[in-house]
């Protein structure tokens, strides 16, 4: 089966008669194929068309509003797969609009209030040839990454919101996408709603990132917010978390930084062209945070917040995720809630910040949707070209840490990041009571 088309035609009188002629007919005959990608070069306009979608620079207006129309008359076809909270979200997200709509749900239950197609078959949607973008909020690493390998070996464009898929799979996917010929994007899968991901690839095409760091996980900085403020418990905190749909199924990779590490790993990758390591990075959670921390924090000015930092200085690569003291009127410190704030810094345009909801169904399904937009506007398959395989180096990381270890408290003078975890190991693997936080300088 021809995989692409290539039309070209120099002379732009041909190009009208070409486009006025015949084109609703070409046109509509290529909807009907899978991984249709035509690209018209006439001599004054470029026409891209694909899977039905026109993106277009074209100086022949007439022509550009043929394309509009034409657009609108074949929606993107999408298939969901999850209806969780952002499932759900999205879908309403997608109510109404005359580019995109969902066509089927891959739902293990019946859903008689949907009036799309809804089944627990996935052979079924790769096989539906109308389906051009594959939408996966499941979350967790299988079935998913079955269902997405299959929807790319099909021609099916993915988005996704499964930030431990994409960076348990990163190579991988990101080769198959490539070979396959199409859009796989993950803007949900770090930040929630804030569109940090395609924001970072932008800037990394301009400018050297030398550092990316935040607040990535909504559901620790809701608790950490609602700690610090009115004293309420941890245990409880966790539950309205959970209640309200921040936290994942399993609170553990929120609770203990692995969800934030997991963001990291993605931002990392995108700004430095890299691929690094997620078992590399080190992590400390807040699951052994105390009441009394709070106390002492509070008599040095400093709120908590658990925050991510990738920094690239002469080829080598730091990470790593602990919770840190910010001055209590700093803007990290500021940010409360499920609120997100992260930050990457150009060598010469300086430093960035990104703020907005960092969880919760709407922010997220907004992401999807956004991403799903981009696919079918045109958007290069992935956010990077090319990555290289990185060890992460800590060894130039430095900083001071607050540490807890049994009933001792002490503020470090500067130690290096890796230095503090070691410190707080021994207390750490004997399920002793330990918590550890940098302290970031003023
Ligand atoms: N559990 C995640 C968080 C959801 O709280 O940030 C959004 O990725």
């Amino acid at each position: 089966v021809a995989r692409a088309l290539i039309v070209h035609i120099k002379n732009t009188s041909a190009f009208r008669f070409f486009s006025f002629a015949i084109s609703k007919y070409f046109f509509d005959c290529l909807l009907h194929f899978d991984n249709a990608h035509v690209i018209l070069f006439p001599s004054k306009s470029q026409v891209f068309f694909y899977r039905g979608h026109f993106r277009a620079n074209c100086t022949n207006r007439p022509y550009l509003a043929d394309l509009q129309r034409e657009r609108q008359a074949h929606p993107m076809n999408i298939a969901l797969l999850g209806f969780g909270t952002v499932g759900k979200a999205f879908y309403e997200l997608t109510l109404g609009r005359s580019d995109l709509r969902v066509t089927s749900v891959l739902s293990r239950r019946p859903r008689p209030e949907l009036p799309c197609t809804v089944t627990n078959d996935f052979d079924e949607i790769v096989r539906d040839r109308s389906v051009g973008i594959v939408v996966e909020v499941m979350g967790g690493l299988e079935p998913a990454y079955r269902y997405i390998c299959a929807a790319m070996r099909a021609g099916k464009h993915v988005v996704t919101a499964n930030k431990q898929l994409v960076c348990a799979h990163y190579d991988e996917l990101l080769e198959l996408a490539r070979e396959c010929g199409v859009s796989l994007r993950c803007t949900a899968a770090a930040g929630g709603g804030i569109p940090w991901l395609t924001s970072l690839s932008r800037a990394a095409r301009l400018d050297e990132i030398t550092a990316v760091g935040g607040i990535l996980n909504g559901t620790t900085n809701y608790m950490l917010s609602a700690m610090t403020a009115s004293g309420v418990d941890y245990t409880t905190c966790l539950r309205e978390a959970q209640a309200l749909g921040y936290a994942e199924a399993d609170p553990t990779a929120d609770v203990e930084g692995y969800d934030a590490r997991r963001k990291l790993v993605l931002s990392a990758n995108l700004a430095f062209g890299a691929s690094v390591r997620e078992e590399e990075i080190l992590c400390f959670g807040i699951s052994s945070v105390e009441e009394k921390d709070f106390t002492a924090w509070r008599e040095l000015g400093r709120v908590c917040k658990l925050f991510v930092r990738a920094e690239r200085h002469e080829g080598r690569i730091s990470a790593f995720v602990c919770p840190t003291l910010f001055p209590a009127a700093s803007p990290v410190a500021q940010t409360n809630g499920t609120g997100n704030l992260v930050t990457l810094r150009g060598a010469r345009f300086g430093e960035l910040s990104f703020s907005g909801a960092g969880a919760g169904g709407y922010p997220t399904g907004s992401s999807v949707l956004s991403d799903c937009v981009d696919v079918i506007e045109g958007c290069p398959s992935f956010y990077v070209s090319r990555h290289e395989a990185k060890h992460i180096d800590n060894s130039a990381a430095a900083g001071r840490f607050y540490l807890r270890t049994g009933s001792e408290t002490v503020c470090t003078g500067p130690i290096t990041v890796a230095e503090a975890f070691a410190r707080a190991e021994p207390a750490r693997s004997c399920g002793e009571p330990v918590f550890l936080a940098r302290i970031e300088e003023e």
